[in-house]
């Protein structure tokens, strides 16, 4: 990996105002556009021109005009974004930012369980790597996996990679036989009942507000369960004044800066992805200033993938989750 020297941080302020203003003068020189994911550090979702979840910022990177997406996720959003913007140049900061949960499935794999089940259509969390897109029928987010796998006409779905979605899923679709992979987020299977219970305590009026890939035993006593997206429309609109949200701590800082006269109270303490926070301001600086690291997908597993979520899109509509900063 390319580093310019320049951008080691330091936690200075001085010094991460001086970045914020390198960043600015190298978005105007590469014409470029800074899409955030809501579980972004504090200072990242500060110098973003775009927030929201997954799915939205790749439809947020088709609209844009920029030539250069720089996306301060993980590995798998800036994929799709890539797969989104054949012509446009996507980098990610740092490399290392992947999703354990996608690490969880290999389309080797994925084929094999396919044999299995000939008579299964196989859904895609839009957490997995481009090859497993290929190999999958539809993609679906966190918001709109329900929608998907009702919509389509098969009654046996292999449900990748996320078991706690697919068991969701399942809970909400009786009718349906969910084959669901095995895998998890590290991170928010990382809240417990007793967690809850435990806040619930000292805040006995606030609502419970969990992200579906949470545990099984914290969605059954969730008084609401949503995507990073559903989370912001939600609390905004809810009559309750206190929330106890379950899911990746930066979502805190967007939904406190969103609702001044609300409180909100992390589930747990621990529920930091170790991936999202990698990317701080000194990388956003240094992938402006060598390009780096450009993602690319191969043509022929692009275009298998971008089906998968294309054939999402026309069952749902394009997500209008996005939100432009500022908003
Ligand atoms: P969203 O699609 O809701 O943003 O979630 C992505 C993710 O990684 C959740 O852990
Ligand atoms: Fe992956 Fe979990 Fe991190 Fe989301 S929070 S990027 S699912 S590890």
């Amino acid at each position: 990996m390319k580093i310019n020297k320049e951008y080691t941080e330091t936690g200075d302020i001085k010094y991460k105002e001086k970045l914020k203003s390198r960043i600015a003068e190298l978005k105007k020189k590469r014409n470029a556009v800074i899409i955030v994911h809501n579980y972004q550090r504090d200072e990242i979702q500060d110098i973003a021109d775009v927030t929201g979840d997954s799915l939205a910022l790749s439809q947020a990177a088709v609209r844009t005009d920029a030539k250069v997406i720089v996306f301060c996720g993980v590995h798998f959003m800036a994929e799709s974004a890539a797969i989104l913007n054949p012509e446009k140049t996507v980098l990610l900061p740092v490399i290392e930012a992947g999703c354990p949960m996608a690490d969880m499935i290999t389309a080797e794999k994925l084929r094999a369980t396919k044999q299995k089940y000939p008579d299964a259509a196989v859904v895609c969390y839009v957490n997995s790597s481009a090859k497993v897109k290929a190999e999958s029928d539809y993609c679906c987010t966190s918001s709109n996996a329900l929608e998907v796998v009702k919509f389509i006409p098969n009654r046996k779905v292999i449900f990748v990679p996320d078991k706690n979605l697919g068991l969701y899923v399942q809970s909400q679709l009786p009718d349906k036989e969910i084959i669901p992979w095995q895998g998890f987020c590290p991170t928010h299977i990382r809240v417990q009942e007793e967690d809850i219970n435990e806040i619930k305590k000292s805040h006995p009026g606030a609502e419970v507000i969990a992200h579906p890939e949470c545990n099984p035993e914290v969605l059954a006593i969730a008084d609401h369960i949503c995507s990073t997206a559903g989370m912001f429309k939600y609390c905004r609109a809810a009559k309750a004044s206190e929330f106890i949200i379950a899911t990746e701590m930066g979502m805190l800082y967007r939904l406190r800066k969103d609702n001044p006269g609300k409180t909100f109270y992390p589930a747990t303490p621990h529920l930091i992805c170790p991936s999202m926070k990698l990317t701080t301001l000194g990388w956003v600086a240094n992938s402006l200033e060598t390009m780096t690291n450009v993602i690319t997908v191969p043509e022929d597993i692009g275009a298998n993938a971008i089906m998968a979520l294309k054939r999402m899109l026309e069952i749902t509509g394009e997500p209008k989750t996005a939100m432009i900063a500022g908003y």
